[in-house]
Order: structure tokens, then C-alpha cells, then sequence
């Protein structure tokens, strides 16, 4: 019997993968260096080889082969290892958080031999890869269009549709995924400083605070990172009983996506800062003993209480300005890297394919679909009708919510960024005049005038 396609690299992805894909019919064969790994998934069904060359030969042509390692230099081990063993026409999948670069890289190289290479962003963790995930693609669309049936068999599906979609040439796939978790960091440091809002000034317990995201996520802000802080709230830790984020230390660590999206936003001029403090807040976290030691003798800020029935709804708006500006900063960071690298990468796809099976799903991605098929019309997403009208709204509580924060004492970096960001993209005239004045003055950069074309220096000379 042939089999449809090699999974090489069983851990929790690969793995669930497997039990996934045939689950639907399709017949794959699984290689991992680990015969402990093998035996594991062997017993639960699917075919095992005992070596790369055992599964590449059992293959059906064109042969394909799909990567669930680790990122970095394993997949150009393995892509050595698999270059003699496969032929013109094949197509390699690379299911790994890799960079988008690498990606380009190896599709160029593989490109030049004829065997299709496609960088597969993959979110949704080992629940997504055993019952439907989110698949972003990136590579040669003939090569997708090998691999497509498997994809969308396995794929998460929202609103009747398959969470699994080509997004443009070489590196668009993963770049998406970084973009994605670009955004998801943004979310997560969000939501924390939320409740943070809600235990400490509020003086919420875990269980309140879970009702109130769960209320929330029957709502516009409905997520599925909503739905999981719930879920953590009411979990009590098993050694000790306590509430468990009592026992979970505070220094969030991370593998390195998000950085990436935040340092494409720097390099493609992309204003994204909600999704750089989304990071950035994961690195001011770190260093936990400094941050006690230095605790002693800070001013303490005295603040009334907030009324507790006022501040859920307030909140709940906060949240939705900051999620709709994280989205947006998402997407114009996708835009500029589809331009960059010319994709063509359809926004408003990519969208709908996040509403499924990925970290970052979320009711508002319905509301982006439209709004980014009209992006290119003046004023961008922002203006269109739903967002600008939500906006308006709940930016009053965005403010109310910073400045309570601040005058608390508490540190809210992305919902402050948010903020910041939001007042900016809706003010004509920005305090950044000075900013270039200042440029004239001691560096002679010049500066464009509001009266005339042209560039000048301050003195009125022309540049
Ligand atoms: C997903 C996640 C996942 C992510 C890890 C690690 O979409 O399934 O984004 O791929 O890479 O959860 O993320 P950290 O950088 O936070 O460790």
C-alpha cells in the first residue's frame, strides 16, 4: 500500500497529526529518531518506518513530506538528508515556528531543484493538530495544491469553512504565523493586565474574575484566550490547593515569535506598539528578585476604590479598543510584509482563516473580513462603519481605564500603548512637528512646510 504522505518528527504535533489524518481517510507514514515515540504511535495506529528512507520509499507520487521538528538548524538537516531521496515535483512541508527568512531561503534552494517547499504557519498546539487546526501557508501554489486535500481535512473550521489557506509565495506563511503570534502576545499581556485591574484594584478572587471573562466571552470580545483565562481562574493548584496563578511565578518567558514580529514592525516601519509591549512586557517581567528588592520605598499611590459596578463594562470596552487596535497593528504588519516580499497575501483570507483553530480566534475577526476588503479606502480599517463606530465608543473607557491605572500605581503596557497608538491615528495635526523641527535644528535633515512644497530649514532656506 502507498501511503499519501510522510510525517517526520512525532512529538505533540506531528503526532496528533497523525491520529488526526487518519482519522479522515488519509493514510500517512511516520518517521521519528525516537523508536520510543514510534512504538507510542504505532500502537495507536498509524504506520511507522523504521528509517527516513523506509518512509520516503513507501510514498505515492508526488511525494510528500511533512515537517513537525523543531525550527532551526534540524530543518536544514533534514532537508539535506531528504534532497537525494525525492525528486522534481515533490513537496516538502515545513510545519515549524520557523523564521520567515529561513523559509524564503529554503524554498529558493529547493525551488532550483524543482521540489516544492511550503512554509505551513500551524497554530492551535496539540489540541489543534489532534481535532483541527489552523494552517497558514506559504510557497509554490502548485505545491498547495498537492498538499491542499490533507490540509483542509485536518483543518479547524469556522463558520462552515476550513481553517487552512495559501497566503502567498516562500515566506508568507510563516511570517503570517509570526504576525499571529505577534498578535497573540499582545492578547495575552491584555487580558493579564485586565485582571490584574480586576484582583487589585477591584479586589476580585479568581472565581469573580472568572465569571466576568466568561461573561465577556459570550460577547464581542469573544475569544478563545478569553476562554482559556477562565478556565485558569477557577483551577485550583492540585499540590497545594490554593488558587493556581498564586503559585505561578510572574516571569513570562517566551520562544522567540514574538520578538520576530516585533522587530519586522521596527524594519518594515510598521507602528505596531501594542504588539512590542506586548513582548516588551514579557522582558520587564523578568528578573523577579530585582523587582522585589527595589519595591521597598516606592511611592505608593493612594487611589480611591473604583466603583466595583461600574468598572466590568468599562473594562469589557477597554479591552475591545485594545484587541481591535492589536488586530489592526497585526495586519498592517502582515500588509507591509506581503509588499516587502510581494505576496499579494489577501488580508481579509487571512483573516477568516484565524477565526478557527488558532491561539488568537476571536468573534472580532468576523468584523475584520469586511473591513479589510475595504482597507485600501481612506482612512484604512479603522474607518470602516462597525470599527470606527466601535471605536468611538469604547476609546472613552480605554481612556477611563489608563488613566485609573496610572493614577493606581498599576502597570498596564499594552492597554496604555493601545491607547496611545488609537489617539494618534486619530489626531490630524501630531506633536511630531516638533520632533522634526528638532531634526532641522541640529542635524539640517530639513523639514517638509504646512504653507508651501518643498523642503526647507527652519532659517527658510531651502534644503
Ligand atoms: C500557536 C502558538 C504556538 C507558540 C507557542 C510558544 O499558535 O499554537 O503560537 O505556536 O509558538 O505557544 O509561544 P511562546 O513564544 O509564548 O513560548
Amino acid at each position: 500500500m502507498a501511503f499519501d504522505l510522510a510525517i517526520v518528527g512525532l512529538g505533540v504535533i506531528g503526532g496528533n497529526l497523525a491520529l488526526n489524518m487518519q482519522e479522515r481517510g488519509i493514510r500517512p507514514v511516520c518517521f521519528d529518531q525516537d523508536p520510543g515515540k514510534l512504538q507510542r504511535l504505532a500502537r495507536e495506529g498509524p504506520r511507522t518506518a523504521a528509517s527516513l528512507e523506509e518512509a520516503i520509499a513507501g510514498l505515492s507520487r508526488p511525494r510528500i513530506v511533512l515537517l513537525c521538528l523543531p525550527a532551526g538548524p534540524t530543518i536544514d538537516h533534514l532537508l539535506r538528508r531528504l534532497r537525494p531521496l525525492l525528486e522534481a515535483g515533490d513537496v516538502i512541508v515545513d510545519a515549524a515556528n520557523s523564521h520567515f527568512e529561513d523559509t524564503r531561503r529554503r524554498a529558493e534552494e529547493l525551488g532550483a531543484v524543482g521540489i516544492g517547499f511550503l512554509g505551513l504557519g500551524l497554530s492551535g498546539g496539540a489540541s489543534g493538530a489532534r481535532h483541527g487546526a489552523c494552517f497558514m501557508a506559504g510557497g509554490s501554489s502548485a505545491a498547495w495544491r498537492t498538499v491542499r486535500p490533507y490540509f483542509l481535512a485536518v483543518a479547524a473550521r469556522a463558520n462552515g469553512r476550513p481553517c487552512a489557506a495559501w497566503l502567498g509565495s516562500d515566506g508568507a506563511g510563516h511570517f503570517a504565523k509570526m504576525v499571529h503570534n505577534g498578535i497573540e502576545y499582545a492578547l495575552m499581556e491584555l487580558i493579564a493586565e485586565a485582571h490584574a485591574f480586576l484582583e487589585r484594584l477591584l479586589g476580585c478572587s479568581a472565581e469573580e474574575a472568572a465569571a466576568l471573562f466568561g461573561r465577556w466571552n459570550e460577547g464581542e470580545l469573544g475569544s478563545y484566550l478569553l476562554e482559556i483565562t477562565g478556565n485558569i481562574l477557577r483551577r485550583a493548584d492540585p499540590i497545594t490547593g490554593r488558587p493556581i496563578l498564586e503559585v505561578v511565578e510572574d516571569s513570562a518567558g517566551h520562544k522567540g515569535t514574538g520578538k520576530w514580529a516585533s522587530i519586522a514592525a521596527l524594519e518594515l516601519g510598521v507602528a505596531a506598539p501594542t504588539l512590542i509591549e506586548g513582548f516588551g512586557a514579557r522582558l520587564a517581567s523578568a528578573d523577579g528578585r530585582g523587582r522585589r528588592s527595589r519595591a521597598t520605598g516606592w511611592p505608593e499611590a493612594k487611589v480611591e476604590r473604583p466603583d466595583p459596578g461600574s468598572v466590568p463594562p468599562i473594562l469589557e470596552q477597554a479591552l475591545l479598543a485594545a484587541h481591535i487596535a492589536s488586530f489592526t497593528q497585526g495586519f498592517e504588519l502582515m500588509a507591509a510584509g506581503s509588499r516587502r516580499f510581494g505576496w499579494k497575501t489577501d488580508l481579509a483570507r487571512l483573516a477568516r482563516v484565524w477565526r478557527g483553530g488558532c491561539i488568537i480566534r476571536a468573534r472580532l475577526l468576523d468584523r475584520f473580513v469586511p473591513a479589510l476588503a475595504r482597507r485600501n479606502e481612506e482612512g484604512g480599517v479603522l474607518a470602516t462603519p462597525w470599527l470606527a463606530d466601535r471605536l468611538r465608543r469604547s476609546v472613552v473607557d480605554l481612556r477611563r481605564t489608563v488613566g485609573f491605572a496610572a493614577r493606581a500605581g498599576l502597570p498596564v503596557p499594552c492597554l496604555a500603548s493601545a491607547l496611545a497608538w488609537l489617539e494618534m491615528m486619530h489626531t490630524p495635526r501630531l506633536h511630531t512637528a516638533l520632533v522634526q523641527a528638532q531634526r532641522d535644528y541640529f542635524g539640517a535633515h530639513g523639514v517638509r512646510r504646512t504653507d508651501r512644497r518643498g523642503c526647507y530649514h527652519l532659517d527658510g532656506t531651502r534644503v
